[in-house]
């Protein structure tokens, strides 16, 4: 039986010679020229002034929120559906979240509902997080937030090569953040890193990056902070890996877009993503399922992904939504905790299978032939 991973990720003879390069030149903790000349081309490949390297996607959040200063119990506009590192990002900070239910098309958070929460709760801030391949519409809430003075972050973690209405993805707001997994259109192991075009926050996140030493009093320290720095060994396989963004980005269409063709046909069992929304063009971070009505008597995410584990497929849940995670149940997390309902259905039914860049034909016909074998299977 063929094996397929969740995800495969591409490092070439080219990233392997520029990562052995940085170790021969002998510069391999954050200091020395590959950690700048990354944060360089990251800024100019995203129309940003400013970009700050740092350890993960997770951290590169933490920072930003940080680095806007607001003050305690501020308000936070976020998706429900939507990784762990958002809202730990407002609580670390001292914020509430106030979560925003999903749109069932392009699986962001609700365009309608987050215009409806910025108008009934004033926050000080909307955490953007675009999900799995089609971006959040956030030039849609752009003027309204600066009219209000809200501070925009946009996480842009899985769209990185994306645009919305032509614009880059991390250009948005006031900050945008990247992550580096493997699984990251451009991976450095693991990283991340930070945008803006502002120069005291791009400051800000240098200090946070790096236990808030002061420029001029080495050891002395009138904030605390953390170690929240890239390596030039991961900055170099970055710098490489950034020359094959835009091919990066038409694999992944690639395949999102065979998927499409091939599964199309069981189309009343399972949902599949659209590919585009409103003009823009999915990029297919991962590719996502949903299971049916039809099917929903013999499975929900979870066993279908048992089932697919039988034919030594990986595949991973969508995510947990937010507002019914326990580690946040005790941490006074939240200004408003709607009941989130689609976030709840995407959560139980969605589930995302192999799609990473390195994926074969091969691969993917497996994919789909056990996808149908299993479907056929239930209504035979
Ligand atoms: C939308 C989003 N934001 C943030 C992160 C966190 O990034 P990291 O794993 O680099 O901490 C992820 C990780 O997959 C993500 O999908």
């Amino acid at each position: 039986m063929m094996q397929v991973p969740v995800n495969q990720f591409e490092i070439t003879d080219e990233d392997k010679k520029a990562v052995l390069d940085c170790l021969n030149a002998g510069w391999i903790s954050s200091e020395g020229p590959y950690v700048a000349e990354f944060e360089n081309l990251l800024a100019e490949k995203f129309d940003r002034k400013y970009c700050v390297a740092v350890s993960s996607g997770s951290a590169a959040l933490e920072i930003a929120v940080r680095s806007l200063k607001l003050k305690a119990n501020f308000k936070a506009i976020l998706a429900d559906h939507t990784i762990i590192s958002c809202a730990n990002s407002i609580l670390v900070n001292k914020g509430k979240i106030i979560s925003i239910d999903s749109n069932m098309q392009n699986w962001n958070q609700d365009e309608e509902l987050t215009i409806k929460a910025i108008k009934k709760y004033k926050p000080e801030l909307i955490l953007i997080s675009h999900t799995y391949g089609l971006p959040f519409q956030i030039s849609k809430i752009e003027e309204l937030c600066f009219e209000m003075g809200i501070k925009i972050i946009e996480d842009a973690a899985e769209m990185i090569g994306q645009t919305q209405s032509g614009r880059k993805c991390g250009s948005f707001g006031d900050i945008s953040t990247l992550s580096f997994y493997p699984n990251k259109h451009i991976t450095t192991g693991e990283g991340g890193a930070i945008l803006t075009n502002d120069f005291n926050l791009a400051e800000n996140f240098k200090k946070y990056r790096n236990l808030c030493f002061l420029k001029d009093r080495r050891f002395f320290h009138n904030e605390i902070g953390w170690n929240y720095r890239m390596t030039s060994m991961q900055a170099s396989l970055g710098i490489s890996q950034l020359n094959r963004l835009n091919s990066n980005i038409q694999k992944k269409r690639i395949i999102g877009d065979y998927y499409i063709e091939k599964l199309f046909d069981l189309k009343e069992f399972i949902e599949l993503p659209l590919s585009s929304h409103k003009g823009d063009k999915n990029i297919f971070w991962v590719f996502g399922i949903i299971i049916k009505e039809k099917l929903r008597k013999y499975y929900d995410g979870q066993s279908f992904i048992k089932k697919l584990g039988e034919y030594n497929i990986g595949s991973r849940p969508f995510f947990y939504p937010l507002s019914l995670q326990p580690c946040l149940e005790d941490y006074f997390a939240w200004e408003n905790q709607d009941n989130c309902l689609k976030s709840i259905e995407l959560s139980k039914y969605g589930l995302y299978i192999p799609s990473g860049i390195a994926i074969t034909k091969k691969e993917q016909d497996y994919v789909v032939k056990s996808i149908r074998d299993i479907i056929l299977e239930c209504i035979k």
